[in-house]
């Protein structure tokens, strides 16, 4: 089979990057590992940038978005019992972002490439690419018991943290950067009514909590808990008692309890690759970057580097420009440190770190004390929730 970009992983930025592509002209491939049903059933994130939204629209798949999902412009940060309304809309000129759940997403993404007739080959294994460092690049793998091949003159690592791409580059060539945390979080989703219309971010000395949804019947809720915890370790009860204790006391006595529909552990990490080019590679999304979700911001960074690499290949294949291919992971690692650097700073705020020495945790106080007073400060907060510009 032959192509002009071969694709690896059906996840958002795989599915975007070939819709991106195929309204521009451009060929591709995608080849995921897993069913089409496993991919739309994950649950993840559930908050989108305005920009992201309008690179949604361009793909020709916001219509659901803009009808069923809701605009948030603002968010609260609590600690223990003190709440602090951050108010997105009033600092970044009107901006605000989007309640709409990756699974949804991915579903009108699948949805939309079925309809265009694009090529989605799901329960791919052995995927391995060759030939990177010359300009006939090629990736092989396994499906339904066949051997198959795709030609192309691009492969775009969109296949996630764990994926073959990112190490498909000799080590040599690649940098890493990266900090592991001693906790995850532990997610919970309930057919019930959310605690509040805004989310709530709150800190607290049994560790943080948030409180999110996906509808106004639909919550998602996170409690930070060590890493390696097992979701058997929780049942329902324990997660709700958990989670009323670190909520500020308003919220707690508003919570509205109810059977949870999926629980699972996420761990929290934050790292970075680079270059996200190697040869006729490049890399997109968690593929080359994971940031832990107090932010917010994995989705949107892939969302971000999609943005950069469709232009840059569409530019390539339009005129043979190729500005965009060869600044693409400086332009898109400018992006991905700054949403490190935001990501790390919520974390920092919010969570307890069990290692830490006394003065650090009042360095933490302090931290928070110095938002609630500072309009500067929750400007900055607010600008970089929102989504820093392309
Ligand atoms: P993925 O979604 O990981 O997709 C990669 C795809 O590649 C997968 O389908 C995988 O099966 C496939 N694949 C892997 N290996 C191979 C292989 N060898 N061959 C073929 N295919 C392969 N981000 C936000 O912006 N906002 C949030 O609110 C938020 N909340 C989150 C909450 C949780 C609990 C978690 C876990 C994440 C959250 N994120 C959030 C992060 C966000 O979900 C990811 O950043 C996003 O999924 C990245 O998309 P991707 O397409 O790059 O990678
Ligand atoms: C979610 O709803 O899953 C969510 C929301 C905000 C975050 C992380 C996850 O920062």
């Amino acid at each position: 089979m032959r192509t002009q970009v071969a694709i690896i992983g059906a996840g958002p930025s795989g599915l975007l990057l070939s819709q991106l592509l195929d309204l521009a002209g451009v060929d591709s491939v995608v080849l995921e590992r897993q069913s089409r049903a496993h991919v739309e059933g994950r649950i993840r994130a559930g908050v989108l940038e305005d920009q992201f939204q309008a690179l949604l629209r361009r793909a020709g798949v916001g219509a659901r978005m803009d009808a069923e999902g809701e605009i948030h412009d603002g968010i609260a940060i609590a600690r223990d019992d003190r709440s602090l309304r951050i108010d997105l809309a009033g600092p970044t000129g009107g901006r605000g972002v989007c309640i709409w759940g990756q699974t949804e997403l991915t579903r009108d993404l699948f949805a939309a490439r079925e309809a265009r007739g694009g090529a989605v080959l799901d329960e791919a294994a052995d995927v391995a690419l060759h030939g990177i460092d010359g300009d006939r690049p090629s990736v092989t793998f396994r499906r339904g018991g066949t051997e198959g091949r795709v030609d192309c003159d691009f492969i775009a690592g969109c296949d996630g943290f764990h994926g073959v791409s990112r190490r498909s580059i000799p080590p040599a060539r690649l940098e890493t950067w990266e900090r592991v945390y001693p906790f995850g979080w532990l997610g919970l989703l309930s057919e019930t009514p959310p605690v509040s219309r805004e989310l709530i971010y709150a800190g607290h000395a049994r560790g943080f909590a948030l409180c999110s949804m996906r509808s106004a019947e639909l919550s998602r809720y996170y409690l930070q808990v060590p890493a390696g915890t097992d979701p058997g370790d929780w049942p329902d009860a324990r997660f709700w008692d958990e989670l009323r204790a670190r909520l500020p006391e308003a919220a707690a006595a508003a919570l509205v309890t109810g059977p949870s529909i999926e629980k699972s552990v996420a761990p929290l990490r934050s790292f970075v690759a680079g270059p996200m080019r190697h040869g006729r590679l490049f890399l997109a999304g968690d593929a080359a970057h994971i940031v832990p979700p107090t932010g917010a911001k994995g989705l949107n960074l892939a969302g971000s580097d999609i943005h950069y690499l469709s232009a840059a290949l569409i530019a390539w294949y339009g005129s043979g420009d190729t500005a965009g291919l060869e600044g693409y992971s400086e332009h898109a690692m400018a992006r991905v440190w700054k949403a490190q650097r935001f990501s790390w700073w919520m974390t920092r705020l919010l969570h307890r770190f069990p290692e830490d020495p006394p003065f650090d945790r009042r360095l933490q106080e302090a931290e928070f004390d110095f938002l609630a007073g500072s309009q500067a400060a929750q400007a900055a907060l607010a600008e970089n929730y929102v989504g820093l510009a392309y």
